[in-house]
């Protein structure tokens, strides 16, 4: 598989990672299957997809127990990527950036992860009540204790960033402004896909013109883009579409005319190529930089996706791509 690097500490990793989320969070999480998930990050291994994304929140705990299972085996194999700073609580998700609490977080991830060294650890989200330097500052100094080898920062989510009339990623590049100059941030983590292109406005640009990575979380639209979702089929209680505006059968089904547009391009490089292919080409066509992270417990979606680092759109592709319509339905 193609190699990328992310950032000022010049990590290489594969260009397609693996986003290990939907293994114990988020989607269907009561159906969750250890031992198939299992297979699927190894399968990812084998492919060159090397950077597995978690976090402690994700299960909570589960999710990087799950993925130090495997780096027990193949450590040197992987470029693991998790983060700190959500808790969740009976009722409610809450940050906490207290340098104090990061610093315990960090070695209680490594146990889970049953490994010596972070690759890159990431703050989930800032703690309003944390000055953000004072957690970057401890989160730095794991870094010269050698238990974390890069630092990355995610975006702050759109309800909570889009007050007053700001664009989606302001509230992130003021984040990321204040902590590069604590310590320098090696990756930058964020929705980017073909119905969610907001990060190519500001945020993609702010990285590469500072050498700064950005991983792209949900690459595949939550699943959409793949085309394999039935309008008004349902979700399970447990699983984050149930409640997502873009997933309404009537929005999934005023959507679909993106699916199809995905469907056209495969179409024409092959009939094996699959719109989730093309939707990760597209990601992996917005810049060196940029390492999609698509999220799935299953080792045929893994091999789909890893696959879609050999697809190369052409401008024709891109066009196309660029004149589908908006998506419809929106967290704002
Ligand atoms: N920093 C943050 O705040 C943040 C937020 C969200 C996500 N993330 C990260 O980004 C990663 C990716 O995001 P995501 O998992 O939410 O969304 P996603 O990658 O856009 O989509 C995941 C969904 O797509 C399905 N899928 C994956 N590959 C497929 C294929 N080839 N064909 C058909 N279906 C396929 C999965 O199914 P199965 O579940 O059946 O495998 C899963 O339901 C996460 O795992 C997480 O690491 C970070």
């Amino acid at each position: 598989m193609e190699r990328r690097t992310i950032g000022a500490a010049a990590l290489a990793v594969g260009a397609v990672g693996l986003g290990c989320m939907p293994m114990s969070w988020a989607y269907s999480a009561s159906r969750q299957r250890g031992d198939e998930s299992l297979r699927a990050v190894h399968r990812a291994l084998d492919l060159g997809s090397s950077l597995l994304d978690t976090a402690d929140m994700y299960g909570p705990f589960t999710n990087e127990l799950l993925v130090g299972r495997a780096l027990k085996e193949r450590r040197s194999d992987a470029f693991v990527s998790t983060k700190v700073g959500l808790l969740v609580g009976d009722q409610h998700i809450v940050a906490n950036g207290r340098p104090g609490y990061v610093k315990r977080a960090c070695d209680a991830s490594l146990r889970r992860l049953q490994t010596d060294v972070i690759d890159l650890y990431q703050l989930h989200r800032a703690d309003p009540e944390v000055p953000v330097e004072e957690t970057w500052g401890a989160m730095a100094e794991l870094v010269r204790a050698g238990k974390v080898r890069a630092l990355g920062l995610c975006a702050v989510g759109a309800r909570s960033s889009r007050r007053g009339g700001a664009r989606l990623h302001d509230a992130t590049i003021r984040q990321l402004e204040r902590v590069q100059q604590v310590f320098p941030v090696s990756a930058v983590q964020a929705e980017l896909s073909v119905w969610s292109p907001e990060a190519l406005e500001t945020l993609l640009p702010w990285c590469e013109s500072r050498g700064v990575g950005f991983l792209a979380a949900m690459p595949l639209g939550n699943g959409f883009l793949t085309g394999r979702l039935r309008p008004g089929a349902g979700f399970e209680a447990d699983d984050l579409r149930a409640r997502h505006p873009r997933f309404t059968a009537e929005m999934m089904a005023a959507n679909q005319p993106i699916v199809a547009g995905l469907r056209r391009v495969a179409r024409r490089h092959g009939p094996g190529v699959t719109p989730a292919q093309v939707a990760l080409a597209w990601v992996l066509a917005q810049g060196r930089h940029v390492v999609p992270v698509p999220g799935t417990k299953q080792e045929r979606w893994v091999t789909e996706n890893a696959s879609a680092s050999a697809l190369r759109l052409d401008s024709e592709d891109l066009r196309e791509v660029a004149e589908l319509p908006p998506a419809q339905g929106s967290w704002d």
